[in-house]
């Protein structure tokens, strides 16, 4: 853990507790995200996410192949810098407005070699292809 994560930490833990011992149980539900590796080919996917909001930053993350990232949302946003092999993109990751709808509780994204695929329950359960790598 580098200096930056461990100051961030602390008031994350912070905010969670506050909020849950604040809320009913219903709107203190925690929003989880998950970014996936399904790149194939043991390739290693390099996770940067900050809240622009409240200038959280999760550092830097290397996710191996199969392997998952995941946290809670303590903002109303995430913006994610996702880069593996020659290829490189900053997506909005998060955003409740636009997600808390069809993400219900926890958006998992699953990150492929053609792009970003964010899986959806309804209508029906699938994967859909929400964005493409430049
Ligand atoms: C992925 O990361 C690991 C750990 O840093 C490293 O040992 C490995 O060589 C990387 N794999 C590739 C394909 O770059």
């Amino acid at each position: 853990m580098n200096l930056l994560t461990s100051c961030v930490a602390i008031p994350l833990v912070v905010l969670g507790i506050t909020i849950s011992n604040m809320s009913t149980p219903v709107s203190g539900k925690k929003l989880e995200i998950t970014i996936a590796n399904d790149l194939g080919n043991f390739l290693n996917l390099t996770v940067h996410c900050v809240s622009p909001a409240k200038e959280y930053d999760l550092g830097f993350q290397v996710v191996p192949y199969g392997g998952r990232y995941q946290w809670f949302a303590h903002d109303s946003s995430y913006l994610c810098d996702l880069a593996w092999h020659k290829k490189y993109g900053r997506f909005l990751i998060y955003e409740s407005r636009r997600d808390n709808r069809r993400c219900k509780g926890w958006c998992f994204w699953r990150i492929a070699q053609e792009g970003l695929y964010l899986h959806l329950a309804k209508p029906a359960d699938r994967d859909e292809l929400e964005f493409t790598w430049d």
